[in-house]
């Protein structure tokens, strides 16, 4: 195996882990075959520790994680002030179920309503749950606001979209994958082309409840609309008089260069989908944040999870806003994207046929001749890089905030290594 990048985080530069326990990485990947459902295809690599944006394997060797856990650790591997209110709230409350109030909720919402600029705050815990939390509000919104028949609310989806993987989301995926096998599907959604104004306007009717898209689609290989489509499905929604939801599970808390990607085209949803980085790469917390007239139509009773808003989440979630409200995390997306757009330039016509960035977000397309994303991220992966391939030779950049100029500069040149060597 070549020799991952040299170490320049002195935290992990210390020796080999004292994590690795008594079996290798080979034995552990053997080991979970039996015994794991097989939804995962990893790549060959067993963690065993992080710091920063450097993740160390069983065996002691040290890899860039530019994936970063599909922006869950936005601020990195175990950033310290994400730690340090975990560590704190461990010692004092970590469950009450919904069933009391606890002390670190109003905070929390406070928070996270002040910083997206809206009103009210779901808490729950997973990105699909939020999803399904949004699709349950637009609906009962329709039906008490709105007016809109029992039962007859639809709601217009994107094609390429990926929001999850509960029955009623894959249920609108035109993912075959996500999708075959899994039916019968909830109905009431419509799908149109993204990034496609004059097919939504066409989808969109009397029994609309919502719009609900990506303002990025990640998993379709970071997909960016044309300017003035999100600033047009406002328009278009606000006209039509149904809700535009915002899924900014993966886009969302300051990957772009903006705390929402919405933000880019000064835009407010009614609701706005968070998860993922919200959790700080402690916890799962994930929130529906909207405007008053749609989250107030729940009633106690008609909507909850027993771990939703729990003090550890609320405590972590809190500790995530205060890192945004600096601003500091979305002034480094932006920044650091410039180099990051100038690096994939550079690769332009030497094994990279075109990208997409926004902020420290690419979707690299790589020529199909120099092998799969999957073959490319293995590759990556014995010069010490971590990435994940999306669909056939796209790979997917989203490296923690936190990253320097220098490793970014690093990832790119082992980026170029691997295309060359290949080429
Ligand atoms: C845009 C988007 N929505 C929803 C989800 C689902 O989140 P989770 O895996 O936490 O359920 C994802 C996960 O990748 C996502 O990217």
């Amino acid at each position: 195996m070549t020799s991952p990048i040299a170490v320049t985080d002195p935290a992990l530069a210390a020796g080999p882990t004292a994590a690795a326990g008594s079996r290798s990485s080979a034995e552990l990947i053997r080991a979970e075959e039996p015994v794991l459902a097989h939804n995962y295809h990893p790549l060959p690599v067993v963690l065993a520790r992080a710091e920063g944006v450097w993740v160390e394997d069983v065996e002691g060797r040290r890899y860039l994680d530019l994936l970063a856990g599909y922006s869950a650790l936005n601020f990195g591997h175990r950033h310290p002030a994400l730690v340090e209110a975990a560590h704190r709230q461990l010692d004092r409350l970590t469950l009450t179920s919904r069933a009391f109030h606890h002390d670190r909720l109003a905070g929390f919402a406070e928070g996270l309503a002040e910083l997206t600029g809206l009103d009210m705050v779901l808490p729950m815990n997973t990105g699909a749950e939020a999803v399904e939390s949004g699709i349950k509000l637009a609906r009962k919104w329709a039906y008490e606001v709105k007016g809109v028949a029992p039962d007859r609310a639809t709601i217009v989806v994107a094609d390429g979209n990926f929001h999850g993987r509960t029955t009623t989301i894959v249920g609108f995926s035109t993912d075959d994958t996500a999708r075959a096998g899994f039916g019968p599907f909830t109905p009431g959604f419509r799908i149109v082309p993204y990034n496609d104004l004059a097919a939504l306007e066409a989808a969109v009717d009397e029994t609309t409840a919502a719009v609900l898209i990506e303002p990025i689609q990640g998993e379709a290989g970071v997909l960016i609309p044309d300017d003035g489509y999100l600033a047009g499905v406002r328009e278009l929604t606000r006209r039509a008089g149904c809700l535009f939801i915002a899924d900014e599970i993966q886009s969302g808390l300051g990957r772009t260069g903006r705390t929402l990607a919405v933000d880019h085209e000064d835009v407010r949803p009614d609701l706005v989908l968070l998860g993922k980085a919200l959790g700080g790469g402690i916890v799962p917390v994930s929130a529906v944040v909207g405007h008053r007239e749609v989250l107030g139509v729940l009633r106690p009773g008609e909507h909850g999870s027993t771990f939703g808003g729990n003090p550890l989440a609320a405590a972590v979630g809190s500790a995530v806003v205060e890192l945004l409200a600096t601003g500091e995390f979305q002034r480094r997306a932006a920044d650091l994207g410039e180099v990051l757009r100038s690096g994939l330039a550079d690769l332009r016509g030497k094994g990279v046929t075109g990208f997409r960035a926004r902020g420290l977000w690419a979707g690299v397309d790589i020529d199909p001749a120099l092998g799969t994303g999957r073959e490319i991220s293995e590759r990556l992966l014995r010069e010490g890089v971590l990435v994940k391939d999306t669909h056939g030779a796209t790979i997917r950049l989203a490296p923690p905030l936190t990253i320097t100029r220098e490793e970014l500069q690093q990832a790119l040149a082992a980026l170029g290594t691997v295309l060359a060597r290949h080429g």
